[in-house]
Order: structure tokens, then C-alpha cells, then sequence
């Protein structure tokens, strides 16, 4: 357990996903109390087995002390952890609609069920990625709600002395900041925390539910601290998309996107974190909160040029691996191409919006053979896109390969052998998506290299990347 100042508190986390979870888990590892409760029965199951239903190094072992010393409990029933709860965390998931807008119905339904159930003071902390202006919206929907029981609330006693109903539900939007793989380290040591509330008594009941956390705390109101959650990934995914942008750039000019960006990022006003060049970005987060974001610049009437350019030169770079190899190997069709890593990130077995979806569907489209591996997200993949072949390790699926692309950069790929390697190929094409293996040893043992944005190897004309790539 950590070491926890302030009051022990109930709290009650509505929705077991990745955010609910970890945050539950690590509220109740501070001497807090917590109830997470979920609706799916099955994986209610699971996690009364002790079991983890994502993957996320830590989790099970905290989840199993708290469990252990009765901190953290699963449920189902909402009505009863609302009967003890001094906060209760929306935790829901708000996936993309057809048309890039969040999907909002799962928070306007627990919305309803809290204004339906609540019999005593809470308040309220949304933590699902919502559109700015929603958490006011929730906190004038539930208000009326419970305006219509105001008299159930005066009989039970609990309406405040002002009788204002608005009192008994404090709503506040404080966002999450996670990185799959890093969230516990995320939660306990986060760079900031930003909480959005107007209510003196709501920044009070949080600032002594993060008391363990030693981070600053920027208190502002609840549609900036919405802008704050979709600006924060938005700007990360634009450092991302134009480093990548820069690094197409290098290809044609005979620069290196290594060595400028390490230049770019010795200006402390630029940082040198999420400049790494590659294939583009993808996971839970950033193309979806990119999309929302457009959304809701869009509905607003206002255009979000630099933005609509991050996700249309991600979507550009994901596909641009198939230029290279058919600039570097001609008609792809027959070839047998190797993909390591399949996860959109090493440390998870993740693969929603993965390059890795793109590149295998568009190969398999070409007529190209397609073997992947990946440590953890294999399985996923070959569900996503039944055509792909699943090789059990690295060396599997680079026997008699045409080509390699490394899509993810997992560690035991920096400890492949170029030797080996070269000798288990029938081609000798190796293009690395991530700019993370050794260019010349990899060239020594015989190979054709082709980083991104790397001024080493046989860097081809890549220069119209974009062309034929239309069923992905
Ligand atoms: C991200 C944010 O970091 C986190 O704060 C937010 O809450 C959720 O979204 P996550 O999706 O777990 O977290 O992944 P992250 O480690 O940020 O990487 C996102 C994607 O960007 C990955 O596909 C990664 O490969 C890519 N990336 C990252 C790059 O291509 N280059 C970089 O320099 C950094």
C-alpha cells in the first residue's frame, strides 16, 4: 500500500475498462475504499477470480493486495455502492461514432441511473473522454432529474438545507492522462492533475482523494478541463505527425530524421519526447480523440486545418510502407512478407488502430503472402484480419521472407541477428518502421535497409506514397 495522507474515502467507479480499473485499483492501494462496479457478468467473473481481463504489467499484482486487505471489491449493483459512496467515478467508455463524434450513450445512461438511485451527497467525477460542454450537460441532466424526486430527497432527509438539489451532486470532470502499459506509474506519478469544478466542497473531496499524489494540480472549469484531455493527445499526435512528415521529407532531400530530431529536441521549447519518426500513431487514444476533437471543431462551425492534416498524414504514413516495397520489390503479388509486431505499441497486446491492421490488409490485398508475429497481440490480429498468417516466433516468420517491416518495436527484435536473419530470407529487404535497429550491421550481414526518414541504406523513390491504396 502507499503511504496516504488525508481522509479514507468510499468511492464507488462506474465501468471496469482500462481507466475504471486502474484507477480503482490504485485509489484503493492509497487506504481508500472502492467499489468498481461493471455490468458485464462475465467479466465480473474474471475479476472475482482475481484476474486481469487487460494487459497491463502490475495491475493484477496491486488489484491482488487490494483484494487481499479488502480495499477493492467488484460489483454489479449500483444502488448499493451509491448507498455508502462519497465520490463516484464515471469510468465508461465513449468510442468513436461512425462519423468521428464520441458516442456519448453510455454516459447519458449511468447519468440517468445515478439521478434515478442517488439517496445522499456525492460528487460526481467524469473521467470518460467526453465532448467539451458534456459534463454540463450531465450536471443539468441529473439536476432535474433529482429536482423532480425533491420531495423523495426531503423525506429521506438529505437535501441540503438550501434545498438545492444541485448540491447533492457535485459534478466535476478531471481527465486521465494513462498510457497503456505505463498506468500505474501514470496514476501514482502524474505530471499533472487537472481538476474541473466550479464546487469548493468538490475540489476539497479530491484534493483529499489524491493527497498520496505529489503532483501540481491545476483547478479550472469543467468544458476547459474537457479541452485540456482532447488538446493534450491532439498536440502529441500533430508532434507525431510532423516529425513524420519531416522524416518523408528527409527521405527526398538526403537528410537524417535521427540526427534532427535529437537537434530539434535540444531546444528545451520543443522537447525531445514524441519525436521519433515511424509508420504513425495508433491505439485507444489518439485517433480517436484527434477525430472527436474534429468533430467537435466542426459542429462548432470553426476548421482545425492543422489538425485535419495530423490525421490525414497519419493515415497517409501507415500506408506509405506499401510504396516503399513495391518501389523496392516491384508487384507484390506471391511475395511472402514478414510484419514483426502487430501491437500499436511494444507492452501490450493492443491492436485497435494499429499500422499494422492497414499495412497486413493492404499487402494481402496486393496479393502478397502475409506472416506476422508479435509477443502478445498476435491472436487479436489474425481476429482482425483473418488472412494473415501467425508465425510463433520472430525467426518463424522471416523463413524465406521477401521482405521484413518492423511495425512495432519490441525489444526481442533489437535482439534479432543480422546474420541470421539474412541467411532465413529469400529476399533481403528489410525496412524498419520504427527507426530502431542497427542500419549497419544490418547492411554488413547483407541486407537492403530502409528506415524512416534515415539518410543510411537503399532509400528508393518513395516520393508518391499514397497511390493505390484504396481498400484499407
Ligand atoms: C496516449 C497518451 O500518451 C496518453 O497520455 C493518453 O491518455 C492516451 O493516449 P497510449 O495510447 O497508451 O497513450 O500510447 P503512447 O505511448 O502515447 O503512443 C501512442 C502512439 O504513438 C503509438 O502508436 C506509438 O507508437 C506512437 N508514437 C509515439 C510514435 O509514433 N512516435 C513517438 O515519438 C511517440
Amino acid at each position: 500500500m502507499h503511504e496516504r495522507n488525508g481522509n479514507p474515502l468510499n468511492i464507488c467507479v462506474i465501468g471496469a475498462g482500462y481507466v475504471g480499473l486502474t484507477t480503482g485499483t490504485v485509489l484503493a492501494s492509497f487506504g481508500h475504499s472502492v467499489t468498481v462496479v461493471e455490468k458485464d457478468a462475465a467479466k465480473l467473473d474474471v475479476l472475482a477470480a482475481g484476474k486481469v481481463p487487460i494487459f497491463e504489467p502490475g495491475l493484477e499484482e496491486l488489484m491482488a493486495e487490494d483484494l487481499e486487505n479488502e480495499s477493492l471489491r467488484f460489483s454489479s449493483d449500483l444502488a448499493a455502492a451509491l448507498e455508502e459512496a462519497d465520490a463516484v467515478f464515471v469510468a465508461v467508455g465513449t468510442p468513436s461514432s461512425p462519423d468521428g463524434s464520441a458516442d456519448l450513450r453510455a454516459v447519458d445512461v449511468v447519468s440517468d441511473e445515478i439521478a434515478r438511485l442517488l439517496r445522499r451527497p456525492i460528487v460526481l467525477v467524469i473521467k470518460s473522454t467526453v465532448p467539451i460542454g458534456t459534463s454540463d450537460a450531465v450536471a443539468d441532466r441529473i439536476h432535474e432529474a433529482l429536482g423532480r424526486r425533491s420531495d423523495e430527497l426531503a423525506a429521506l432527509g438529505v437535501l441540503p438545507a438550501s434545498g438545492r438539489v444541485e448540491e447533492l451532486c457535485e459534478v466535476v470532470f478531471c481527465p486521465e492522462f494513462l498510457r497503456e502499459g505505463k498506468a500505474l506509474l501514470d496514476l501514482v506519478h502524474p505530471h499533472r492533475i487537472v481538476i474541473g469544478t466550479g464546487s469548493t466542497k468538490a475540489l476539497d473531496l479530491l484534493k483529499d482523494l489524491f493527497a498520496s499524489i505529489d503532483a501540481p494540480i491545476l483547478v479550472t472549469d469543467r468544458r476547459s478541463a474537457e479541452a485540456i484531455k482532447y488538446a493534450s493527445n491532439a498536440f502529441l499526435a500533430t508532434k507525431i505527425s510532423f516529425v513524420n512528415e519531416m522524416a518523408n521529407l528527409c527521405e527526398v532531400t538526403g537528410a537524417d530524421i535521427i540526427d534532427v530530431a535529437t537537434g530539434m529536441g535540444m531546444d528545451e521549447r520543443i522537447g525531445d519526447k514524441f519525436l521519433q519518426a515511424g509508420v504513425g500513431y495508433g491505439g485507444s487514444c489518439f485517433p480517436k480523440d484527434t477525430k472527436a476533437l474534429l468533430h467537435i471543431a466542426d459542429t462548432a462551425g470553426y476548421k482545425f486545418s492543422i489538425l485535419e492534416a495530423v490525421v490525414d498524414v497519419n493515415e497517409r504514413q501507415k500506408r506509405r510502407v506499401i510504396a516503399i516495397l513495391r518501389n523496392m520489390i516491384g508487384d507484390l503479388a506471391g511475395t511472402k512478407i514478414a510484419l514483426l509486431g502487430l501491437a500499436f505499441k511494444p507492452e501490450t497486446d493492443d491492436i485497435r488502430e494499429a499500422p499494422s491492421i492497414v499495412v497486413a490488409k493492404e499487402l494481402l490485398h496486393e496479393g502478397a503472402d502475409v506472416i506476422g508475429y508479435d509477443p502478445q497481440a498476435a491472436q487479436n490480429l489474425a481476429n482482425e484480419v483473418p488472412g494473415i498468417v501467425i508465425a510463433g516466433s520472430a525467426e518463424e516468420a522471416i523463413e524465406g521472407a521477401d521482405a521484413i517491416v518492423l511495425l512495432t518495436e519490441w525489444e526481442e527484435f533489437l535482439q534479432l541477428d543480422p546474420v541470421t536473419i539474412r541467411s532465413r530470407m529469400r529476399g533481403d529487404l528489410l525496412i524498419d518502421g520504427r527507426n530502431v535497429l542497427d542500419p549497419e550491421r544490418l547492411i554488413q550481414a547483407g541486407l537492403r535497409y530502409h528506415g524512416i526518414g534515415r539518410r543510411i541504406g537503399d532509400l528508393g523513390d518513395v516520393r508518391d506514397p499514397g497511390e493505390g491504396c484504396e481498400s484499407c
